[in-house]
Parts: C-alpha cells; structure tokens; sequence
C-alpha cells in the first residue's frame, strides 16, 4: 500500500494526517479537497511535492473520483461538513458531501476493488447521561441527533452496505472530539482561543455541563494509520483517549493557561438537541490492533495548541470575523 488518496487533507484531521503519513511512512498522498471554508491549503505548506499531489475537486464528482481512486492502492476519507451548528442552520450541504459524497467515493472503490477507510464520528451513537457508567462500543446502537450526525451515521451504513453486499474491503472508525493545530474557529477550543487573543470574552452555551471526549489530531491520525495497516475488512473500530471534560472545565483551563481569570467567560443560547455526554471505549482497537495514544496529557496538549494560535494567526484571521458574525447572528 503506497498510494493513498485522502479526501478532506486540507481540513483540520485529514491535514494532521497527511503530515503524520509523510512524517511516519513511505506513501505517496493524493489529496482531494473542495477548498470550502473549512478547507486551507496552507495547512499542507512545507511537504515534499514529491510525496504529496493536490486535487481541488468535490467527491460528489464521480469522473474525477473515479479517476483518482483508479491510480490509489487506498482510500481514506474524511471529507465532510463537520460542523454541529451550520447543520442546524443549513442541512442541505451535509446531506450532499456526507451521503452522495460517501456513495459516490464507495462506487469506485467497488469499481476499483480499492481498500477504503471511512472516517467517522462518536456522535453516530447519540449521547450518554453525566452519570452513567457506559461508554460507546462499536455495539451501541446508532442514534444520531443532530443533521451533521444523521448523516454521518447514514454514510457509515452505506460502508457496510458496501461491504456486505460488494465485498468492499472497507474499514470504518469513529472517533471523539479532536483538538489541536489546524482546527477551524468556528469549534469550541479554537473559538475560545482566538477570542481571548482578540480580547473577547469565550462563550459557552448553555451551563457548560456537556462533556467530551477530547483526543489530540495527532493520536486519531495514528490510529487510522494503524487501522489502514491492520484493520479487518467490515469491522469498526473507535478511537478515543480517556479524554472526558465537561467544557466548563476546559474554558476555565483555557483562561487559566492564557493568564486570564478563570471565570471571564460569557453563557450564551444552547445549542438546539445539545448532546449531553459522549464517551468511547477504545479497548478493540487497543487489545487487537495494538494501538496507545501517545498525547494523553490534555492540559500540555491544550498548552501546545494555545501557542500554536498564538503563532498562527495568519492561519486563521481570515475566518474569524466571519465566523463571530455568524455566532453574533445566533445569540450565541
Ligand atoms: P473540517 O471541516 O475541518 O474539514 C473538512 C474538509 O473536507 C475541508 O478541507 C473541506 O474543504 C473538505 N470538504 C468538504 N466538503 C467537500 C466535498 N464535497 N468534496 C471534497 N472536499 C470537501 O473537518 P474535520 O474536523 O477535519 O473532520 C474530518 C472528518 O473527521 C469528518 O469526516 C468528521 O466527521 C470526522 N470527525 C471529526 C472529529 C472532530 O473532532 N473534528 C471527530 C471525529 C470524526
Ligand atoms: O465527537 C466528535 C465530533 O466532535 C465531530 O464529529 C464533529 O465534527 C466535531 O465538530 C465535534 O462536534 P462537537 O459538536 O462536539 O464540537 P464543537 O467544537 O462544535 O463543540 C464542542 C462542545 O462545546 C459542544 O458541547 C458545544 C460546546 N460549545 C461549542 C462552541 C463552538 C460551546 O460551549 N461554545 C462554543 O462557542
């Protein structure tokens, strides 16, 4: 396996693992981006061309995806609309990319007989109560709630549709919250961020009592890798890191780490079908693949990735008025 086309490299996740795959491999990367507002290509700056081919292009193009995954030997595909709040607002993007997208990806994987790994999402199984004992298992029953989810979910069953019924040698992951470098404004910790290097106030909805499960990019980005290396055809595999913090917690870690008061945050409007809690069990894919996350320390990786926004802020400048704007819109 040396060529693999990545859909969704120039977002936040699928960026962090072309540079882990050019830093950890010998494989030659073709990205395939739309370049929507999430996607950046200077998140891909500085690697070797030799090893790494861009594409601007939609998934739901079906002559260029076919094109593509004729010459890769895998596909790993993260293209997607990510974003909880713009699917409350406007569905209809989510339904494309997510469902045709997927589709459109699977039927030239079935065409080509290509190894294909889907990239998927914690919310697939809905949420938990703060108190109970349980965590996600690659059994718990789907039940997605919000647009961006449902969709998610209906690209997962389309895989292993395709598996069942074409014999695609697929793999499927879903994953918990992801932070690190590269990660749009428009998400919770970079939105806190940036607002406190601007001098607004961060903003969280509701009481702050939901919880995540936070992983850093770089830990999801080796175990896809693993998965891509090891995984068994039809089988899922979650990816998580111990990470559970209420996002209480993580403003006021926020502030601290920034030199701020720990209580300067603002609530604002909930969001509509808020997930209360989620939390993954990682044991399959850390007993059978033989996979450990390596950034288990949430506080010096939340530290590393406020210096990187510090750093950066050409990186993200662009986005920020926008995407306040579009906030302020929401009460939120
Ligand atoms: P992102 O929004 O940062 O990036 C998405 C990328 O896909 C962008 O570069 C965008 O330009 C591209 N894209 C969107 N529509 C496209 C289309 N029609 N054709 C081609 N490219 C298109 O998203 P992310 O946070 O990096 O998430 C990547 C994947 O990981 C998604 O599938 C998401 O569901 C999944 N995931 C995300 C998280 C998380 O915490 N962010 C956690 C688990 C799973
Ligand atoms: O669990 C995996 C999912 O994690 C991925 O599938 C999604 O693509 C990704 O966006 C993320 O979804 P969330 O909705 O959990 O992430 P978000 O960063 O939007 O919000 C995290 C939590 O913070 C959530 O409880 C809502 C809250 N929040 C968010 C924003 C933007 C706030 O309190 N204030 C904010 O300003």
């Amino acid at each position: 396996m040396s060529k693999l086309l990545v859909t969704g490299g120039a977002g936040f996740i699928g960026s962090n693992f072309v540079h882990h795959v050019v830093e950890h491999t010998d494989h030659r990367v073709t990205v395939l981006d739309a370049l929507t507002y999430a996607g950046n290509r200077a998140s891909l700056a500085g690697l070797p061309e030799d090893r790494v081919a861009f594409v601007h292009g939609d998934i739901t193009d079906a002559a260029l995806v076919d094109e593509l995954t004729a010459r890769a030997d895998a596909v790993v595909h993260y293209a997607a609309e990510s974003h909880n709040d713009n699917s409350l607002h406007s569905p209809r993007s989510f339904l494309d990319t997510n469902i045709v997208g997927t589709y459109t990806l699977l039927e030239a994987a079935r065409k080509h007989e290509t190894r294909f790994h889907h990239i998927s999402t914690d919310e697939v199984y809905g949420d938990l109560e703060l108190d109970d004992p349980a965590r996600f298992t690659d059994t718990t029953p789907y039940n997605p709630s919000s647009p961006y989810s449902s969709t998610k979910a209906g690209s997962d069953l389309l895989v292993r549709a395709w598996v069942r019924s074409f014999g695609v040698q697929a793999t499927i992951s879903n994953c918990s919250n992801n932070y690190g470098p590269y990660q749009h404004v428009e998400k919770f910790i970079p939105r806190q961020i940036t607002n406190i290097i601007r001098g607004l106030r961060p903003k969280l909805y509701g009481a702050g009592e939901n919880v995540r499960d936070w992983i850093h990019a770089n830990d999801h980005s080796s175990a896809v890798l693993t998965i891509l290396e090891k995984g068994r055809t039809g089988e899922t595999y979650l990816i998580g890191a111990d990470g559970e913090r209420n996002n209480r917690d993580v403003v006021e870690l926020i502030l601290e780490e920034m030199g701020q008061p720990r209580d300067a945050y603002d609530h604002v409007t909930d969001r509509a079908g808020h997930d209360l809690r989620y939390a993954i069990d990682s044991t399959k894919l850390r007993t059978e693949l033989g996979w450990t996350p390596r950034f288990a320390d949430f506080e010096s990786g939340l530290a590393a990735t406020i210096q990187w926004y510090r750093d950066n802020e050409s990186w993200w400048a662009p986005s920020k008025g926008r995407t306040e704007a579009f906030y302020a819109s929401k009460g939120q």
